[in-house]
């Protein structure tokens, strides 16, 4: 009986750990901590090696790489498939209107191939992309802020439609924030949190223009933009800008890493719409306040990106391990 018991107790266990990976939502989901010890013992210290180099040349690396990570794990969960190309007969995610200025895919493919050099078919564009992405953000800080779980598989397929499906827009109200990133197992905490990453990087003025110009279409502004800021920000984009001009998105900081964000935000110069909308809820608002301090950023942020990483992973003998980050294996 007892016997039973325990085979029954067991059966829950491991069917709730299979059901977890599959979801992925869990914290890791079956990710764990340096899966490449083994099978590529240098994997890790490569992808920091060449992340390195490549930010010591260009300050503006983390911000792409981050946001990069961002997009591939909303679509498809963390699968690579972002780095695909176009093909003949598909049109990929990257090139989705809101890949604008999605960029560092030269980096990726040179790690990749550094990597590949050291131990072929082993270390998947998942796992190399989430390690980038934090490589490169905290190279400044000479030691990693947040922790990498890796053991991903890449994804075989990528379509133009789920980026657009999946992928917030910069016009979005809290409502449909919630919800994009509820699809993704993501609650307001991590919604909160992660859209910390706005501390670094730039925008084109097409994305927040109709803020300063034409918010409900008859040519006004968002009452709540800040109105210094929306002078300011009229002074850099043209009302037809077609996206030809960025400003930074964390007006003042944004090549460091910090809670400048959180601390303009609560004075009505967040850059988007979605960023202004985390102030109208109430427990998003209060989010917002707690995050200006710095060590509680820092700590949570690392959780979220730990969440964030695991969403819909492939892990197992699921996917496959590309040879190049931008091509499916033939
Ligand atoms: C909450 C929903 C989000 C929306 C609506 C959003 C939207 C956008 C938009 C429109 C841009 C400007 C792109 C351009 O003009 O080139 C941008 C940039 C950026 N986003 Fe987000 N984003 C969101 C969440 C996130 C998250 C979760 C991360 C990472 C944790 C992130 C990281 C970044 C970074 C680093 C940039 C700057 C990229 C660069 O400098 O090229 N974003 N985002
Ligand atoms: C983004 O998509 C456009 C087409 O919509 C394409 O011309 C451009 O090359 C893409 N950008 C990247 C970085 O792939
Ligand atoms: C939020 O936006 C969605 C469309 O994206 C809209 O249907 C909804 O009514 C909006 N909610 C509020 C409270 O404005
Ligand atoms: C403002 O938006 C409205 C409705 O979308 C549009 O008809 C109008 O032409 C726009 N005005 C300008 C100046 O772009
Ligand atoms: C934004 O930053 C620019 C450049 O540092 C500065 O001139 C401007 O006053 C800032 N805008 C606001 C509203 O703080
Ligand atoms: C940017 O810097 C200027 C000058 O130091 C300051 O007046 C302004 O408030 C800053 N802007 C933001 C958004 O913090």
């Amino acid at each position: 009986m007892r016997c039973l018991i325990r085979a029954i107790f067991n059966y829950v266990k491991h069917s709730r750990v299979v059901l977890s990976s599959v979801v992925g939502f869990s914290h890791g989901g079956s990710l764990v901590k340096n899966f490449y010890k083994k099978s590529c013992r240098r994997a890790e210290a490569i992808v920091k090696e060449v992340t390195e180099e490549n930010v010591a040349n260009n300050p503006n690396l983390p911000a792409k790489l981050l946001r990069m990570h961002f997009h591939d794990c909303f679509v498809r969960g963390c699968d690579g498939s972002v780095l695909l190309s176009s093909t003949e007969s598909n049109t990929a995610e990257k090139d989705a209107v809101p890949n604008q200025s999605l960029a560092g895919f030269d980096v990726i493919d040179a790690i990749k191939e550094k990597v590949e050099k050291e131990c072929p078919g082993i270390v998947s564009c998942a796992d190399i992309l989430a390690l980038a992405a934090r490589d490169s953000v905290t190279y400044k800080f000479k030691k990693p802020t947040w922790d990498v779980l890796t053991g991903r598989r890449d994804g075989t397929v990528s379509l133009i439609s789920e980026a657009l499906l999946n992928i917030p827009s910069p016009s979005s109200n809290f409502t449909k924030l919630k919800n994009t990133f509820a699809r993704k197992g993501l609650n307001v905490h991590h919604l909160v949190v992660l859209s910390g990453g706005h501390t670094i990087g730039v925008a084109h003025c097409n994305f927040f223009s109709d803020r300063l110009y034409n918010f409900t279409g008859k040519g006004d502004q968002d009452p709540s933009l800040d109105s210094n800021y929306a002078e300011f920000l009229k002074s850099k984009c043209s009302p037809n800008d077609a996206g030809a001009t960025t400003v930074e998105i964390d007006n003042n900081s944004s090549l460091d890493f910090d809670t400048n964000f959180y601390k303009i935000l609560k004075e009505n110069k967040g850059l988007f719409q979605s960023d202004a909308a985390l102030l109208t809820n109430k427990v998003a608002r209060n989010t917002v306040g707690e995050l200006v301090d710095r060590d509680t950023f820092f700590k949570e942020f690392a959780q979220s990106m730990k969440t964030m990483g695991a969403i819909e992973v492939l892990t197992g003998t699921a996917g496959e391990i590309r040879n190049k980050c931008s091509a499916v294996n033939s």
